[in-house]
């Protein structure tokens, strides 16, 4: 019998442009373009494993069943995956992350990255990073991106022209490009109160700056990018924080109010601007949640660190650092 399986493993990224928003929400086409980078050593491991024994496909996360909900989403990628390849057959999906969902990261990038790579191998179709970046970004648009290594670009597709290179997003530079660091600073436990999908869902229909605000971003991301082309992290964290608070005050003002801070995110965010003050280079984002996220080089990161800490409502902390793109291997673990 042919195996059908395979393995893949795929890094979280973080928004440096932010996307928040749908230009259609059922071929999920983000409104606005987005930059990221793609962290280590943030791993999501999932094997797919087509067994025609199967009457329903199964998921387990980190060991156990899945919810109904997360279900859904791995299905309607794998029908995706079925449809496109023209395999047929049911599929046991594991998937486990090497950092805990709690960690202030999402792991939905990492997530539909992986399952995207392993189900297109597993169905046996070549590996093809364009054609597993349009369909993980179907499921999760920043899941397009962690596709590649280090700097990524996911633009506003064109879905006229019907090339499926115009709903991938594209590597800039690789992980060596530039030695960053992301320093984490967790500031509550659990998981967040409203998704993104639901989020940005019920920005685009109720709040009064969503159109302010996706006028904006192209003009952010070009500045995220040509901070990128001249290694200029001034440049680079200047936009995402304004990237990341035009997104959270157009989230703010939809009915009834999105508000993902926390007293913490506040003060993590002034310590960030404290270090600045006293010459050191870094720059905060945040994400659909309370965590606050600090771009600066290798060499400021233990200050950095250490100076998030020492900040009130701060649980923990963790650093990462630029990382790989996807990797699939055909066959089991
Ligand atoms: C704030 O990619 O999780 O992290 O496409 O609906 O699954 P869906 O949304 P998702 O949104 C990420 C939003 C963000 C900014 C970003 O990563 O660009």
């Amino acid at each position: 019998m042919t195996m059908h399986s395979a393995v893949a493993r795929a890094h979280a990224n973080i928004a440096l442009a932010k996307y928040w928003g749908k230009a259609d929400v059922a071929l999920n086409l983000p409104a606005v373009p987005s930059i990221s980078l793609t962290l280590a050593p943030l791993i999501t491991e999932t094997s797919v494993v087509f067994d025609e024994r199967l009457s329903a496909d199964t998921l387990s996360l980190d060991g156990a069943p899945a919810t109904a909900g997360e279900l859904r989403r791995a299905v309607e990628l794998l029908d995706r995956v079925r449809a496109l390849s023209r395999f047929q057959g049911f599929a046991r999906v594991e998937s486990s992350n090497n950092f805990p969902t709690a960690a202030g990261l999402a792991s939905s990038a990492s997530g539909f990255c992986a399952l995207a790579g392993a189900a297109w191998v597993a169905a046996g179709q070549a590996y093809n990073e364009t054609v597993i970046s349009a369909l993980a970004r179907q499921s999760s648009a920043s899941a397009a991106r962690s596709v590649y290594g280090g700097f990524v670009e996911l633009p506003v597709a064109d879905p006229t022209q019907g090339d499926v290179a115009a709903l991938a997003a594209r590597p800039l530079y690789g992980p060596d490009y530039w030695d960053l660091r992301i320093v984490v600073a967790v500031t509550a436990e659990g998981r967040k109160s409203v998704g993104s999908t639901a989020g940005m869902g019920l920005t685009e229909r109720t709040s009064p700056y969503y159109e302010a605000w996706v006028a904006a971003s192209p003009g952010l991301a070009d500045q995220v990018r040509s901070g990128l082309a001249a290694r200029n992290l001034e440049e680079v964290g200047t936009a995402m924080e304004q990237s990341t608070l035009a997104m959270h005050a157009c989230a703010m003002a939809a009915d009834p109010g999105l508000i993902y801070f926390q007293p913490a995110t506040l003060a993590a965010m002034e310590a960030v601007r404290g270090l600045r003050r006293d010459g050191v280079a870094a720059y905060f984002t945040a994400d659909a949640g309370p965590h606050v996220k600090a771009l600066c080089t290798a060499a400021d990161a233990p200050q950095v660190q250490a100076q998030l800490e020492a900040t009130n409502g701060v649980l923990r902390t963790m650093v990462a650092l630029p990382g790989a793109g996807l990797v699939v291997q055909p066959g089991g673990k």
